[in-house]
């Protein structure tokens, strides 16, 4: 069986899979429960300077549904704890006490001062927590007052803050990144220059979730006001892989430490973190559409897909995928691919042919004979987009196939080239990784 246990900045966990600081990892009745179902660590929810913050007394969190009522976005106006600060510190002693072999991060948002972050770290130090997490992203409430994301926009703030912090504390430094940024590497450049030992990303994204067409009022509101909350869930993921990527390609930061956050919910979408060079992946809306329990099923999926790919460590597959990720210019443009409709399997839907034919290329033709439809490819005008692939309801019924070097492209009339790098001769093909 693969070995699925971390170890991130010498920080030791039974598996990759923290919960992210948030409601699920904010007092120590949960967390206790996290743990007894198997997650390998959490990032306690953020600690600020007391007097304690003050939430909204009405609805914090809004959702975008699909059509079969999932999940498919959160967005929340919920700030940092609201509990007394020695409470949430006598808990993660006693938390970290109990359970020694699990992960305990703290995570850390106070003024952009070096006073308060001078009286604050040695206090959580001293509870024998492994590390902090320095929260410079959240998009609401607190960074109005100067902190959270309005500290991780500013890349000389992050730096600044962040080696106040290597100064002040020995424990393992996580800077967590605000996505509501343009370029994603300049935090994070400025965190490793800071001394960050590691990165965390995402943070929400800016976000209004939607209206009340019949109050005309935006929600979630208070008393008839609304407010931008923060969005996450599985419609960032593709958002958030995207930061980790760049990242972890950036050559000014090749080498940092990536905890990946940002719409995992299942094994898959982890899986996909480390391949792009996330070393431990952190789980919150997840955690709070389906409970604790979903850890079991990502730790198993994992393993299972390890062992059959021949990974017996993370550190074997870390990263793996981070080298295909190039920028537009150094693609490939002798490659050519054509969609193929699996006569078999077609329901005869006409999905396919309307988008091609309304907003595409015009590629895929229906012929019509009494009581029967068939649809086909022109492969005169299929450009290979892959959106016929994309809503094609019957999985596998259009494939794209790959020209051979010498095929002529029917709708350029040029052969193909046949010197060009292709799929088959690519150093992450698992065929002629197995050769
Ligand atoms: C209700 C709620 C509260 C959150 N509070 C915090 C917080 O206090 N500190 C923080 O760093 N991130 C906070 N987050 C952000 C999460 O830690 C995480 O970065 C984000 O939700 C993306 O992960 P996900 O898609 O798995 O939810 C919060 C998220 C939610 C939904």
């Amino acid at each position: 069986m693969a070995d699925i246990s971390s170890n991130f900045l010498g920080i030791r966990s039974p598996n990759p899979f923290w919960l992210a600081s948030a409601p699920p990892t904010d007092k120590e009745i949960n967390v206790v429960r996290a743990f007894e179902a198997g997650w390998g660590g959490v990032v306690w929810k953020t600690l600020g300077e007391d007097p304690p913050v003050v939430n909204v007394h009405g609805p914090r969190y809004g959702t975008l549904l699909g059509a079969d009522r999932r999940v498919l976005g959160l967005n929340n106006i919920e700030l940092i704890s609201d509990r007394p600060l020695q409470t949430n510190l006598e808990e993660i002693r006693r938390v970290k006490r109990a359970w020694p072999d699990r992960a305990m991060i703290v995570s850390l948002m106070v003024p952009c001062e070096e006073q308060s972050w001078k009286s604050i770290l040695p206090q959580v130090e001293d509870t024998g927590a492994d590390g902090i997490e320095l929260n410079f992203g959240c998009p609401h409430g607190m960074s109005e007052r100067g902190m959270g994301a309005a500290v991780g926009q500013v890349p000389e703030y992050i730096q600044m803050v962040t080696a106040w912090c290597k100064h002040y504390s020995r424990l393992p430094v996580i800077v967590k990144l605000t996505p509501n940024i343009t370029d994603i590497r300049q935090p994070a450049r400025a965190a490793a220059a800071g001394g960050a030992d590691a990165v965390s990303l995402i943070n929400t994204i800016n976000s209004v979730i939607g209206v009340d067409l019949e109050r005309m009022v935006m929600s979630p509101s208070t008393a008839g006001w609304g407010s931008h909350g923060g969005y996450c869930g599985p419609a960032v993921k593709p958002i958030a892989l995207n930061m980790v990527a760049e990242i972890a390609r950036d050559p000014a930061t090749t080498g940092l430490p990536i905890s990946g956050i940002g719409g995992v919910s299942t094994w898959r979408d982890a899986a996909e973190f480390i391949a792009l060079g996330a070393g431990t992946v952190q789980v919150c809306t997840a955690a709070m559409v389906y409970g604790f329990k979903i850890v079991q099923d990502l730790c198993s999926g994992l393993e299972n897909f390890m062992d059959q790919q021949g990974y017996a460590t993370l550190d074997d597959m870390r990263g793996r995928a981070v080298s295909t990720v190039k920028n537009w210019n150094q693609l490939n443009l002798q490659h050519v691919e054509k969609a193929v409709i699996n006569q078999d399997s077609c329901i005869q839907c006409g999905r396919c042919h309307v988008v091609c034919e309304d907003t595409s290329h015009q590629a895929i033709f229906a012929t019509t004979t009494p009581g029967a439809r068939r649809f086909e490819i022109n492969e005169a005008e299929c450009v290979g987009c892959n959106l016929c692939v994309s809503m094609c309801p019957v999985p596998d019924t259009i494939t794209m196939r790959v020209l051979k070097p010498g095929e002529v492209d029917q709708r350029t009339g040029h052969a193909v080239s046949a010197d060009y790098a292709n799929w088959t001769t690519h150093p992450n093909n698992p065929s002629r990784v197995a050769a």
